[in-house]
């Protein structure tokens, strides 16, 4: 298992790419099973969860090939398997958004149930639920969520849980219905942006859709829809987690392709801490601030501040000048990063979903666990302003989602190093 050494100080300077986003092109890419031809998806970012997202359609009978490193060819050649399995889902939660499409296309949807990670529960009641609504009869055999109808027909679905809207839901939903008969209404519809780029995949695919980027979706269904050629939006996340490494470190980065207007929480949040952020003609530049002032977030829905940042923003409160409230609303248990950073030196307390962040002076290296994606990417973080040497293990996290996020910060002054681990 590969891990990354990381000797702490350096500032990082320069100009980074940000590539295409993970969760607009694992949607996107499970669409393919809705159309007819062939599809080319251009900024899709080369990561493990895009290879299993390739390998479960594959499975299902898309032929898919990547024509240059962040291109891909899609086109389904057989449509007679609609079971996406155990063996694949419960590597990848992801794998859930073929649901949505295999029942809109096939009108059957087999697919296992994915179990808790190691962020939360994440139930899909939501996802059967619309589903139901739409006129599928549900079943779970042998651990498998089965779909099946003769016809989908539209309607009012509210897709409401108890801690908001859903973003995959939202996007299975979304998928059954545009080839279903009538209209449908997603109430309580995610407004995430990589909600609003599947929508704006599928009209520009033939679909008709309105309201996308709003918590009233739209959907007229139609007959059938074609293959096309998209570009998949930039990656908010990825783009956050350059704009806070800029700020701990002292430095001052230039993100190529990064869109301000999806990420105008953190901009805001950024701002507060005392942060520069400013958009360019070509992206973001975001330079640190002499004094790191604490403050209290929460985590929201989008366009509140991103669960997917919690954890890298923690990093740069951990080193405020004063004390911090973090308060997670989407996943409360998504804090296994806390102990990692503690035993590099910060001073933070959970106190159920919210935890008390006493800014410290500095943080120092330490061996470190990575315990999902964007946890390791907070560990990654610690280690580049910490004092010393930190060995972040478990490193295949961060590869799900960050695209050669080492050559990325070694582009601009880090000392992050990929070695073979024990
Ligand atoms: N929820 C339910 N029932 C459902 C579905 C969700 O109660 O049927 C709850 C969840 O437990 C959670 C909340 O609703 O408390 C929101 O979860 P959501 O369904 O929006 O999450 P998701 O669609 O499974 C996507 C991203 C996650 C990101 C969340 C929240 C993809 C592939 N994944 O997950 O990304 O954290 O939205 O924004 O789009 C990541 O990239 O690291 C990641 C985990």
């Amino acid at each position: 298992m590969d891990v990354f050494d990381i000797t702490g100080g350096n500032r990082l300077r320069g100009k980074v790419q940000i590539g295409g986003s993970k969760n607009a092109a694992l949607p996107i890419m499970a669409a393919s099973l809705l159309l007819e031809g062939e599809t080319i998806l251009h900024n899709v970012p080369d990561l493990q969860d895009v290879r299993l997202m390739a390998d479960l359609l594959g499975r299902l009978g898309v032929n898919v090939k990547r024509i240059e490193p962040n291109i891909l060819r899609l086109r389904v050649e057989d449509e007679s398997n609609c079971h996406a399995e155990y063996e694949l889902v419960s590597q990848m939660r992801a794998s859930v958004c073929v649901m949505g499409p295999l029942l809109g296309k096939r009108r059957t949807a087999r697919v296992s149930m994915p179990g808790g990670c190691a962020i939360g529960v994440r139930p899909i009641d939501l996802h059967i639920h619309g589903c139901q609504a739409l006129g599928a009869d549900y079943d779970l055999v042998n651990g498998d969520v089965l779909l099946k109808a003769k016809k989908l027909v539209g309607g009012d679905i509210f897709l409401g849980g108890p801690f908001g809207s859903s973003v995959t839901a939202t996007e299975n939903i979304l998928m059954a219905a545009v080839l279903s008969e009538g209209t449908t209404t997603i109430e309580c519809a995610a407004c995430e942006p990589e909600v609003a780029d599947l929508a704006n995949f599928l009209i520009a695919c033939g679909a008709r859709i309105s309201g996308h980027g709003t918590p009233r979706i739209t959907v007229e269904g139609v007959e059938s829809l074609h293959g096309v050629e998209y570009h998949v939006i930039p990656d908010r996340i990825e783009a956050g987690t350059f704009m806070v490494a800029a700020a701990l470190t002292n430095g001052e980065l230039d993100l190529l392709g990064a869109r301000i207007d999806h990420l105008v929480a953190v901009t805001d949040a950024l701002k507060r801490i005392g942060v520069h952020v400013r958009r360019t003609s070509d992206g973001i530049n975001v330079a640190a601030a002499r004094r790191i002032e604490p403050l209290e977030i929460t985590t929201q829905p989008y366009p509140g501040f991103p669960t997917d940042l919690q954890a890298q923003i923690m990093v740069l409160l951990a080193l405020a000048d004063g004390n911090s409230i973090l308060t997670e609303k989407i996943y409360p248990d998504r804090f296994l990063h806390v102990m990692e950073l503690n035993r590099m030196g910060a001073q933070i307390r959970k106190e159920g979903p919210t935890v008390i962040i006493e800014g410290v002076k500095r943080l120092v290296g330490a061996p470190v666990m990575a315990s999902d994606l964007r946890a390791s990417a907070a560990l990654v973080l610690g280690g580049l302003i910490a004092k010393g040497t930190t060995k972040v293990q478990r490193v295949y996290h961060i590869d799900r989602g960050y695209e050669k996020i080492e050559e990325k910060l070694q582009a601009v002054g880090a000392d992050i190093r990929r070695s073979k681990g024990a």
